[in-house]
């Protein structure tokens, strides 16, 4: 045993002694400071020259070309706003009579819509309106349809991807359950993009089937301006000019990529309330048990105390 501990520390001692030597042969070496600190910067700077002549010699690419959305001030953005549900309502109706001819809400079901916008009765009777295939077979083995109920989802306008592609000259309208999340600038790009549809600029040339919108990433898109001034009737008696149905259909789309934000924004306020009271007791009790503590006088005075 005593000998294996004196092994250990004769390795030791030649290991330090190893070390020092090796640090004075790098000290006697060593590069003076201020070269390395100007070959660093010399190959910095080579490096960012590089990059920017690289950027510079790349195409500029058709996604790039797009214009942003400006921010518009919706009913829902500030911290203590809830959705506008006249507008999810009106919003509804336009979803129901102009997209859903082409595009599908795959995540949202009737039973959604109560106490949203309707009541419970005013679902069932309003997805009666609708036929969906029974997922299941009748007895006879069969595939039938039925009128809706509440807890069936919004019926697709196509059976397939292929179908709606070959009804919309190739292009596939996309699923608009979450599009408000799913698109850089939110529900400010859906309103821009509906009513930004214009004449395309000399030298821009729109191929058939194809619609000028500086909205959409490289300025063409599959989808011609789905609306127009009165192109439905509100339930409500509001003016159906083109951006107020964008607006609404915007809000609505907002409200079922995020139907829990109402909720969110309440508990958040709830929680704020609560945990600020907490902290504000939690400081209060942590000053009190520190008290006798921080204000205790410590002092030493040589001479005064003889063991
Ligand atoms: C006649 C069919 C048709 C109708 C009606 C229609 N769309 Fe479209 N929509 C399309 C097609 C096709 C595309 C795909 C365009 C593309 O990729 O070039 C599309 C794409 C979109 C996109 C995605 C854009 C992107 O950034 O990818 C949004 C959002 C959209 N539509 C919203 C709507 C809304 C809201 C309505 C109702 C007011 C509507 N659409 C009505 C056919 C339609």
């Amino acid at each position: 045993m005593a000998s294996f501990l004196q092994f250990g520390r004769r390795a030791v001692v030649t290991a330090t002694r190893q070390a020092k030597k090796m640090s004075t042969v790098a000290a006697t070496e060593q590069i003076p400071h201020w070269k390395r600190l100007a070959s660093a910067a010399g190959v910095f700077s080579v490096g960012t020259v590089g990059a920017i002549a690289y950027a510079e010699s790349l195409p500029l690419m058709a996604e790039e070309e797009v214009l942003h959305p400006p921010h518009y001030g919706w009913n829902h953005s500030a911290i203590d706003e809830t959705f506008d549900h006249a507008s999810i309502r009106r919003g509804y109706e336009v979803y129901r009579q102009v997209c859903s001819a082409c595009h599908s809400m795959n995540s949202i079901a009737f039973r959604n819509l109560v106490d949203v916008i309707y009541s419970e009765e005013e679902v069932k009777a309003h997805a009666a309106e609708y036929e969906v295939k029974n997922k299941e077979p009748n007895d006879a083995g069969d595939y039938f349809k039925r009128p809706a109920k509440p807890f069936d989802y919004f019926p697709d306008p196509y059976d397939n991807e292929q179908q709606s592609r070959a009804a919309n000259a190739g292009a596939y309208p996309p699923d608009l359950s979450v599009i408000v999340k799913a698109r850089h600038g939110n529900e400010d790009y859906i309103f821009s993009l509906l009513t930004g549809y214009c004449d395309a600029p000399a030298g821009i040339a729109v191929a058939e089937g194809q619609h000028f919108n500086p909205y959409f990433p490289g300025g063409k898109i599959g989808m011609q301006a789905p609306l127009y001034d009165e192109i439905i009737e509100y339930e409500d008696g509001t003016e159906a000019s083109t951006a107020q149905l964008a607006k609404d259909v915007s809000t609505f789309l907002a409200w079922s990529a995020e139907p829990e934000h109402d909720e969110r924004k309440r508990m958040g306020v709830k929680a704020i309330i609560m945990l600020s009271t907490l902290a504000a007791l939690l400081l209060y009790l942590k000053r009190n048990k520190w008290a006798p503590l921080k204000s205790r006088k410590i002092s030493y005075q040589p001479g005064a105390y003889k063991f």
